[in-house]
């Protein structure tokens, strides 16, 4: 079950979400084109591999995973035995605690402008093609775990991305 909802729904949901903010942001959207027809010539050199490295479609995809988390709850933990500071409070044993994505992601203290759709704030110095493109919103970065961390963070982050990446640009 863990496989069929994590795998399969959650990846439907982030892909669906990314079309519906490319449509509703042309400008987006052609940078995110063109950056796919100028990497391919044909069908067949768009690959695990080489869609790793296009700046613009992981943006594009990280900007998604910000303002529609596919899992937008925290899955629980339950605070160990004598309990523990979490956050600066004082939490006691056996309390259920979560930290949602919808909470995190969409709050105006971790990102500037969060119900503006903008792939650029996911640039970084090292993607020289789009420096121009780059946009410092001084966001608070390490707010970003959409697929959670720890030892029970997501295990199919890796073939997430595989898949985001090569549904996506073959698409487009
Ligand atoms: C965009 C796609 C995905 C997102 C955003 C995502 C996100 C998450 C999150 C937030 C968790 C909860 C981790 C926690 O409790 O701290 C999780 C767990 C999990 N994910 Fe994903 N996931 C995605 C895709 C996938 C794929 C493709 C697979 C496998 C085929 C997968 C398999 C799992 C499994 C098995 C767990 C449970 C891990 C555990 O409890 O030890 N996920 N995922």
């Amino acid at each position: 079950m863990a496989i069929v909802v994590a795998g399969s729904e959650i990846l439907t949901t982030a892909l669906a979400s990314s079309i519906h903010f490319l449509l509703q942001n042309p400008e987006s959207f052609k940078i995110l084109l063109e950056e796919v027809h100028s990497s391919f010539s044909s069908e067949e050199q768009i690959t695990s591999a080489s869609t790793t490295s296009l700046p613009y479609l992981n943006a594009v995809l990280n900007e998604t995973l910000r303002m529609a988390p596919p899992f937008p709850g925290g899955l629980h933990r339950e605070v160990p035995k004598g309990g523990a500071i979490i956050a600066g409070y004082a939490i006691p044993e056996g309390m259920t605690v979560s930290v949602p994505c919808w909470s995190m992601f969409p709050s105006a203290s971790n990102f500037t402008s969060p119900d503006i759709f903008v792939p650029e704030r996911w640039l970084k110095d090292a993607d020289s093609k789009l420096e121009s493109e780059q946009v410092e919103m001084g966001d608070k970065k390490e707010a970003f775990h959409p697929f959670s961390l720890g030892p029970h963070g997501c295990i199919g982050q890796p073939l997430a991305w595989m898949e985001m990446r090569l549904i996506l640009s073959r698409l487009l």
